[in-house]
């Protein structure tokens, strides 16, 4: 934390070449995250400045920063919003149309994420909600095949169609792409196309719009966190302490960036064998209910590790049973907490 209060002190001293006053007051620099190793990284917004100033600022960002004792590196993502005029405080929160966003994280992959989106997607719209599901996992889309979407998204009117499956709209990064095709992006181009899907998508009126983020805590999280301002995120981890460890530093970020943690959800936990019925616990249980607790964020839900679950998400279907009803579940808590 101190490095941090250092690293805001340090860019209080750099002008907005736009003017205005310093980078932090018009709102240019922002989501400053330092992690543990001394790396720190910011988003630095260029609109409105000519490719000149906007090297220049970021070097000069970048060396203010490098200055403070205790940071190692940093990593300075220049983003270009077209809403932002040069001297404009940050980006409205929401986006036009939609009433809630909640980002679907975890610090570790395959902890069950796409799986929870998606199941967490269907159970809002079980609960009388206009849900929309946005795959933002650009390396490993899952929602084309938890929805069983096939092709390319159609274009009309200039804006990207949402297809409907289970009574929800879905859009994901594997619809815009080949999908026998390796995606080799930078961060910044792939947050900006992010933002740019959820921005220019035919989505309607949705109450909420449910976001599947890709693992870990990198630039494209940080954009999406900053640019689209969600309402909450949710954390999945499953119970081992590596994945605990992870989901802690995906909480860390959402705290740095002022993304309200809605809770913690418990996935893998439990495995009943389907020939004896003897229960055992491959990822431990608990533990994520006890790392929420000692974070003080919510615990939202428990999803046993189930052959069923694995099924349904491989065949397309929302699941069934008592994983259904632990979704509905999690979900109330979230109408409730977001105020949907
Ligand atoms: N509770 C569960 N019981 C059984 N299988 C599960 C459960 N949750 C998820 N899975 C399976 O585990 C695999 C990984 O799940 P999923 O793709 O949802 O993880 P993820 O966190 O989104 O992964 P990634 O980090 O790659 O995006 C999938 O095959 C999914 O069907
Ligand atoms: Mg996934």
């Amino acid at each position: 934390m101190a490095v941090k209060n250092d690293v805001m002190t340090a860019l209080t001293a750099v002008a907005d070449p736009a003017g205005g006053g310093t980078v932090v007051e018009t709102g240019r620099a922002a989501g400053v995250v330092v992690k543990d190793d001394g790396t720190v990284g910011l988003v630095l917004a260029v609109d409105g400045l000519d490719k000149t100033t906007a090297e220049r600022l970021q070097a000069t960002v970048e060396a203010a920063v490098k200055r403070v004792p205790g940071v190692s590196v940093a990593r300075i993502i220049l983003t270009a919003d077209r809403a932002a005029t040069p001297t404009a405080a940050p980006k409205a929160s929401t986006v036009p149309g939609i009433r809630k966003l909640v980002a679907v994280a975890s610090g570790k992959g395959g902890v069950g994420k796409s799986t929870v989106a998606a199941n967490l997607a269907f159970a809002l719209a079980r609960a009388g909600q206009t849900v929309g599901l946005l795959d933002a996992d650009i390396y490993g889309p899952s929602v084309p095949t938890l929805l069983g979407i096939e092709g390319r998204a159609r274009v009309e009117n200039d804006k990207l169609q949402p297809e409907v499956r289970h009574g929800i709209k879905a859009l994901s990064m594997g619809m815009m792409t080949d999908p026998n095709k390796a995606i080799v992006w930078r961060g910044p181009m792939a947050s900006s196309a992010l933002v740019q899907m959820v921005e220019q998508c035919d989505w309607g009126a949705l109450d909420v719009l449910v976001i599947d983020l890709p693992p870990g805590t990198g630039d494209v999280q940080l954009t999406l966190a900053q640019k689209l301002k969600p309402d909450g995120a949710l954390i999945v981890s499953t119970p081992q302490d590596l994945a605990l460890i992870d989901a802690r530093r995906a909480v860390a970020m959402f705290g740095e960036v002022n993304v309200r943690v809605l809770g913690v959800v418990e996935n893998m936990a439990g495995y009943c064998c389907p020939n004896c019925g003897h229960v055992s616990d491959p990822f431990g249980h608990g533990g994520a209910e006890k790392e929420a607790e000692a974070m003080g964020v919510p615990f939202l839900g428990r999803i046993p590790l189930q052959m069923a679950v694995r099924t349904a998400s491989e065949t397309a279907q929302p699941v069934s049973g008592e994983p259904a009803a632990i979704f509905d579940e999690i979900a109330r808590g979230v109408i409730v907490t977001v105020g949907l």
